[in-house]
Parts: C-alpha cells; sequence; structure tokens
C-alpha cells in the first residue's frame, strides 16, 4: 500500500516565471536563517550573468579618489557577517482589498540570511566622500523596460539611492556571501549591496556601481516604482520608500487550514522591524476581540526576525475562525489594523487576518 511520505520542505512558489520571481512557502520555513533554496527572489529583469575574472566594481562621483576594484580585491578587504531580515516592499501585497497591481506576495516576499561582505562605509571612506555629497546611488548590471508607467524611454538599470547617514553604517554591506556560500545567480552573484532595515529594494544585486552624488536621486525606482505619498505643510509629496515598518506575519496554521477542535494546536510566525527591536507579539483567535502575549523563539537582533509561537486550545465549536497576529516595538511602534493608504499597493504591514476552519471531521492535529 502507498505510504503518506512527509516530503523536505524544498521548493518555491512561481509568481512571475521571467524575470524571476518566486515565494517562499511561508509555512514551511522554522529555522531562524532561512535556507538559500528557500529565500524568496525578487527580480525586475533577466538576470545578469557576471564574470568573476572580469568583475569590476566602480566607485565615482562625489568623492576626491574615484576607484574600482576587482572581485579578488574586494574579498581581500576585512569582511564582516551579519545576519538581516530582507522583505520585499511588496510582500503581502494580496491581501489588499481591492486588488492591487503588481505581483500577488502572499507571506513568504521575506526571508532572513545570514550576509557576509564589506561594509559599503570602508569603501566609501577609501573613496573620500566630498563635503557635499548628499546620497550614495547603487546600481546594478541587470537593464530592461520597467512595467509600470510612467515607463521611460529605453532600458534603464536598476539603481536605488542610499541616504549618506545610512550609507555609512557599519550594517550596510557589499556582500558576496549568503549563509555563508558565495551568492547564487539569482540573489545578485557575485556581489550584492544588503541594506538591513530598509525595504528589499535597496540591497541592489549585481552591483557594479556605487556613485556618490549632490542632490537627492530621482530615478524611476524611488519615484515612479517603491515611492509612497508623504505630506509636507499640508500638501502631498513623493518620497522614495525606504525603513521597514513593524510586522508580524502568522507561518502556521495557513489560510484555510482545517483544525481538529479542543485539541493543542502551536501557532507560529515571526516578526521584524526596522530601526528598531520587536518587544512583544500577541495572537487572537477571534477576530482580535481578545489578544494573548505569543512566546519568542529568538533574542532581540537588530535588523533580524524574531520568530515566536503560541500555544491555542482550538475551540470545541466547529467552525470558520480568524487568527490575527499583532507585534510592538521598543520605539513605541505598534502594528496597524488596517493598510495605511498612503502606501498604495506597498507596506502591507498591518495586522493580516488568516481565516481556519475548525472542523470536527479532521483526523488529526498538529
Ligand atoms: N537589484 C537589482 N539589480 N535588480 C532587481 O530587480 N530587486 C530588488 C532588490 N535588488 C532587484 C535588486 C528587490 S525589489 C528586492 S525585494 C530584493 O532585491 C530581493 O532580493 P532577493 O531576490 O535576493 O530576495
Amino acid at each position: 500500500m502507498a505510504q503518506a511520505l512527509r516530503s523536505d520542505p524544498v521548493g518555491l512558489i512561481i509568481r512571475e516565471k521571467e524575470p524571476t520571481n518566486l515565494e517562499t512557502p511561508f509555512d514551511q520555513v522554522d529555522s531562524f536563517l532561512t535556507p538559500t533554496e528557500l529565500f524568496y527572489i525578487r527580480n525586475h529583469f533577466h538576470a545578469p550573468a557576471l564574470e568573476l575574472a572580469t568583475y569590476q566594481l566602480r566607485i565615482d562621483g562625489a568623492v576626491t579618489n574615484p576607484f574600482s576594484l576587482s572581485y579578488e580585491q574586494l574579498r581581500a578587504m576585512p569582511s564582516e557577517t551579519r545576519v538581516a531580515t530582507l522583505e520585499c516592499a511588496g510582500n503581502s501585497r494580496v491581501f489588499l482589498i481591492p486588488q492591487a497591481a503588481g505581483v500577488q506576495w502572499e507571506l513568504g516576499a521575506v526571508g532572513n540570511a545570514e550576509w557576509t561582505g564589506v561594509p559599503l562605509g570602508a569603501l566609501l571612506e577609501r573613496a573620500g566622500l566630498e563635503e557635499d555629497a548628499c546620497e550614495i546611488v547603487l546600481e546594478g548590471a541587470d537593464r530592461g523596460t520597467p512595467k509600470e508607467p510612467p515607463v521611460p524611454r529605453g532600458p534603464i538599470s536598476y539603481a536605488r539611492s542610499l541616504p549618506r547617514h545610512k550609507a555609512l553604517q557599519r550594517e550596510v554591506l557589499i556582500a558576496y556571501q549568503m549563509n555563508g556560500r558565495d551568492l547564487p545567480l539569482d540573489h545578485g552573484y557575485p556581489v550584492r549591496a544588503v541594506v538591513p532595515g530598509h525595504y528589499g529594494m535597496a540591497s541592489v544585486k549585481w552591483l557594479t556601481h556605487v556613485h556618490v552624488v549632490r542632490e537627492p536621486f530621482r530615478g524611476y525606482w524611488q519615484t515612479s516604482d517603491y515611492g509612497y505619498w508623504d505630506e509636507l505643510d499640508g500638501n502631498p509629496v513623493r518620497r522614495a520608500l525606504g525603513e521597514v515598518q513593524l510586522k508580524s506575519e502568522i507561518a502556521r496554521p495557513r489560510v484555510y487550514e482545517r483544525i481538529a477542535p479542543d485539541q493543542a494546536y502551536r501557532v507560529s510566525g515571526a516578526a521584524w522591524a526596522g530601526e528598531t527591536d520587536v518587544t512583544e507579539v500577541a495572537v487572537s483567535t477571534d477576530g482580535g476581540q481578545t489578544w494573548t502575549a505569543a512566546e519568542f523563539l529568538d533574542p532581540v537582533r537588530r535588523h533580524a526576525w524574531r520568530r515566536w509561537t503560541f500555544d491555542w486550545r482550538t475551540p470545541a465549536e466547529p467552525g470558520r475562525y480568524t487568527l490575527l497576529s499583532r507585534a510592538k516595538a521598543a520605539n513605541g511602534s505598534v502594528q496597524p489594523d488596517q493598510h495605511e493608504p498612503q502606501y498604495g499597493s506597498y507596506v502591507v504591514h498591518h495586522a493580516l487576518p488568516i481565516e481556519v476552519f475548525i472542523d470536527d471531521r479532521t483526523g488529526a492535529s498538529v
């Protein structure tokens, strides 16, 4: 008789075949570090093939000593290894009502990895920033025509800027390793930026050019795309997305999971924040009427997520139930109940409803 085998938790969910956009099955991640083969991939264009032998990283613009580095020269510099959570700014877009345009990410455009590389600050120090240098533009080798209007004339590269202050923080890495191995092609081989605390779009992959500028960079990827509406003296102003907003997600149960009544069930998930620390996660199993504190599996570690669990006695009464999780952070912020409209189809960080069925025909509980 055929036996039901529990398959290994490998494999990603296809959101778009080309360019490659693959989502982590969030319910299958139970380790602090997301295994590289399970880490989501977000590419705007076809991944470029860069050769190690000819690779060059150019650092120029408003600096006193512009220079280029080969891959070997970069590897020879003192390195640092840091854990950082990367979340795509469009993660959880599928929860928006009405549906928003863009890749329909569920819960898994987020992952937590260990990155090794050279602090960007060390390269900028060597280049010598001019006094009036205000932003650092990071440019990748990939090129194409973006999808979201207004579409620029002709193909463009993927480029994002960082404020000078952030670029000089020790945590911002020019990375060549992920989870202890060379970067895979889709994660930016051979060299990428990793900007802990900022949404994933800041962590430019296939990095070949660091350009220091004297006025704010208004490129496509921080005006047309990856921008939001802020307010200045009562007027709406468009700004580039940056810092990650506080968020928690439920990994288990899954949406519409069937669970036996009156059983012990371990609800689990993760929570993360940008430039602050997650201090509390509470869970509701009744659609937000009552909340109970969850327990953390991981200690506070700036820029890395904290996994959490909550032991639930499932209701005796069959029916449909809504689970929610809500995080609080050291800076006093709390996850909102609703999506914040100024962010459009990005920064979906409100408490996300996970609906499940308590079903007395369900044989086993977890
Ligand atoms: N860098 C380049 N050059 N091209 C890209 O399309 N996508 C960005 C960022 N860096 C992108 C890029 C976005 S939107 C995200 S969320 C992260 O890469 C995703 O990193 P990952 O694919 O390693 O998970």
